[in-house]
């Protein structure tokens, strides 16, 4: 039905350049003088191209036999639903909060219309084709470039900031379709902040953080906590990062420079595009030193020593009624399965901590949760870890 429907497309949109190119013949026939002021039409000839060499294009890209390789790799990748990071990942869009990013049909909601379906979803699907494609803009390529009818370009409102009147608005722009993963890949908790205890901040989720897919963030050096922090070396500013440029964003990483036939779609980074600027053997890129200085910040974490919260997220004392009840650990790690160190992971523990543990413990879940072992931002990822550890000793 699907392919019907655009071979109907393309005939349809052949046939009118057709037309197009016929009348425009027609009225440029010379004759008496009076007709010659038509010859203005001629600039329509741009559309020439089209019409031979651009419909064997489209029907190039819009061939079964392109299509394999790509469904292919989405078929084994997370966003098609597959067991990788989570499979459940995609069952979660039902909720209302979660629909924009968890299920298909709350995306295209969410992008063409600013919100999903009040109530939820009955049902929650994985991100499809028609989650991330949808028409071209124009089918002029040479003039207007081709956008691979992806969904949307628009550049896109950072939420923690948006939803946060006490910060200044900030908008994420990459120029290109990596504003289409922005819309997901963003936090949706800002930094740790002392609210009705001075100095302190209270910890009540277990599902504390960024949350995550704070990809966007590390990448444009971003969200790090450390308003409590002296500061033992410089912390980026915003928009340093040597990963975030023109042609290096999510898409230029995640997405092109394969060679398999799936156009970038199980979305793992190629190592093809390393080496446009790094020698050597790309597969071994790592931030030097980060993994020996998570390791060491999560062990201090787990030291740090707070006071518990009751069921109504009140701090609780002793009998005494004055000596808190300690809860030891910001963070614990669970260990999971003991012969595979992928089955380790942190939780975060409720609590109410010093503001600085608190900080501390959010840049650890940052840098955690961003899951490119740092590489998205090396230089904030190494110095805000390091400024962590020095202001927890
Ligand atoms: C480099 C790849 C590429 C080229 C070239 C291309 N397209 Fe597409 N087109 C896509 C993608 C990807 C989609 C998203 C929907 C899909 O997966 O089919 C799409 C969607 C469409 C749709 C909407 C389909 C629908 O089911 O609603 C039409 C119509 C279409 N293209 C026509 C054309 C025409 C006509 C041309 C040539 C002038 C062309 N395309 C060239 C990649 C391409
Ligand atoms: C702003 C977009 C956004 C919203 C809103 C959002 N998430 Fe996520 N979530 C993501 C992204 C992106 C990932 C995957 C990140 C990755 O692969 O690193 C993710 C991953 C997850 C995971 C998988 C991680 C794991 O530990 O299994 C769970 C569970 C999850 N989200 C639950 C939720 C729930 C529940 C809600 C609603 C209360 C929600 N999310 C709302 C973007 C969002
Ligand atoms: C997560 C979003 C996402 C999903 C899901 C997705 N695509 Fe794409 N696709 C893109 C982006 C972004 C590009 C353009 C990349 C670029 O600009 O280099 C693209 C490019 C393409 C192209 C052009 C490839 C070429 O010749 O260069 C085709 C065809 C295509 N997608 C088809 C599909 C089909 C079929 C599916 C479903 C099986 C699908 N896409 C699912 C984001 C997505
Ligand atoms: C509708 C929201 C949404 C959009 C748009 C989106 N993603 Fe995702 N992405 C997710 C969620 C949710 C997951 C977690 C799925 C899982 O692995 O279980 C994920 C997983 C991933 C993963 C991990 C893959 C794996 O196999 O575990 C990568 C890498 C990724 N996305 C990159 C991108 C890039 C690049 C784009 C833009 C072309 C993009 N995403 C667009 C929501 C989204
Ligand atoms: C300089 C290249 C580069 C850029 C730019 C980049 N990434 Fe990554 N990303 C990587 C590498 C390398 C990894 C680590 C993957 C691995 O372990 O092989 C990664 C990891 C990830 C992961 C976790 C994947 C997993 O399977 O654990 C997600 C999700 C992700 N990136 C999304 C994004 C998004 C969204 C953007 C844009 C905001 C982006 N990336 C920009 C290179 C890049
Ligand atoms: C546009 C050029 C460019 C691309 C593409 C690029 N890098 Fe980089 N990368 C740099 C520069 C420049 C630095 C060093 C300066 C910095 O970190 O700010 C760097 C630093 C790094 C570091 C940190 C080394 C350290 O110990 O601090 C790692 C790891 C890394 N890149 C991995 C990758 C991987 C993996 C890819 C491909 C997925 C990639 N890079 C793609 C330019 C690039």
């Amino acid at each position: 039905m699907k392919n019907l429907k655009l071979i109907i497309n393309l005939i349809v949109i052949t046939s009118s350049l057709m037309l197009f190119q016929c009348t425009s013949d027609y009225t440029a026939i010379p004759g008496q003088d009076g007709i010659d002021g038509v010859d203005g039409v001629d600039g329509l000839d741009g559309l020439d191209g089209l019409d031979g060499v651009g419909v064997q294009e489209c029907i190039d890209c819009h061939s079964t036999s392109h299509r394999e390789g790509i469904f292919d790799a989405y078929l084994t990748s997370g966003h098609g639903g597959q067991p990788g990071y989570s499979y459940e990942a995609w069952t979660r869009g039902t909720r209302e909060s979660c629909a924009p990013c968890h299920n298909n049909e709350g995306f295209i909601d969410y992008i063409e219309t600013g919100a999903v379906a009040v109530g939820g979803y009955g049902i929650s699907n994985p991100l499809n084709c028609n989650g991330c494609h949808d028409d071209h803009r124009s089918f002029d390529f040479e003039k207007d470039g081709n956008d691979y009818a992806v969904r949307t370009l628009d550049a896109v409102e950072f939420r923690v900031f948006a939803e946060n009147d006490a910060l200044p608005d900030y908008v994420l722009d990459y120029g290109n379709a990596s504003n289409l993963c922005a819309n997901c890949h963003q936090p949706r908790r800002g930094t740790p902040i002392a609210d009705d205890y001075p100095g302190k901040y209270l910890q009540t989720s277990g599902h504390w953080g960024p949350h995550h897919g704070p990809q966007t963030a590390l990448l444009e050096g971003l969200l790090g906590a450390y308003t409590t922090f002296t500061l033992v070396e410089d912390i980026p500013a915003v928009k340093q990062a040597a990963h975030r440029t023109d042609t290096a964003a999510c898409i230029d990483c995640h997405m092109r420079h394969t060679t398999d036939g799936s156009f970038g779609h199980s979305w793992n980074p190629t190592r093809n595009n390393c080496t446009d600027c790094h020698s050597g053997n790309a597969q071994d890129l790592e931030v030097a030193g980060l993994e020996e200085d998570m390791a060491t910040l999560g062990a201090l974490l787990e030291q740090v020593v707070g006071q518990a919260i009751d069921d109504n997220d009140e701090p609780i004392f002793e009998a005494d009624g004055v000596t808190p009840v300690p809860v030891v650990g910001i963070v614990h790690l669970d260990e999971g399965d003991p012969n595979d160190p992928d089955d380790d992971e942190w939780h975060p523990q409720t609590g109410l901590f010093d503001l600085k543990d608190a900080e501390a413990a959010w840049n650890f879940l940052f840098i955690l949760e961003d899951r490119s072992h740092g590489i998205h931002n090396p230089n904030y990822a190494k110095s805000l870890i390091k400024n962590s550890i020095a202001n927890l000793q």
